[in-house]
């Protein structure tokens, strides 16, 4: 399991446990963080699991594919030295305790 730590837009935290391997998109949801909606089910197709990394916890997680780029470009506050899908980032050991800000809204 991985502790990652979602942060709403108002500054409420959000300590859950992911299971290895589980999209941080679908980590939200299974813990009933609010914030991210992942209205495409994960296939990095909304952006509506648009999340904020910081640029220590960004280099840990795999480099953005085209589709995401071209996805979070259209999302609101897309921020490119920050923004990523949570529905492409896994959790491993590499992430624990990872602090994941979330927009003021996904639409
Ligand atoms: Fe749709 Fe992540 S859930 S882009």
């Amino acid at each position: 399991m991985t502790k990652i730590i979602y942060v709403e837009h108002d500054g409420t935290e959000h300590a859950v446990e992911v299971a290895d391997g589980v999209s941080l998109m679908e980590g939200a949801l299974s813990n009933g963080v609010p914030g991210i909606d992942g209205d495409c089910g994960g296939n990095a197709a909304c952006a509506t699991c648009h999340v904020f990394l910081s640029p220590e916890w960004l280099a840990k997680t795999r480099e953005r594919s085209e589709m995401e780029i071209s996805m979070l470009e259209l999302a609101d506050e897309y921020r490119p030295e920050a923004s990523r899908l949570a529905c492409q980032i896994k959790a491993s050991a590499a992430l624990d305790g990872m602090r994941v800000d979330m927009p003021a809204t996904q639409h």
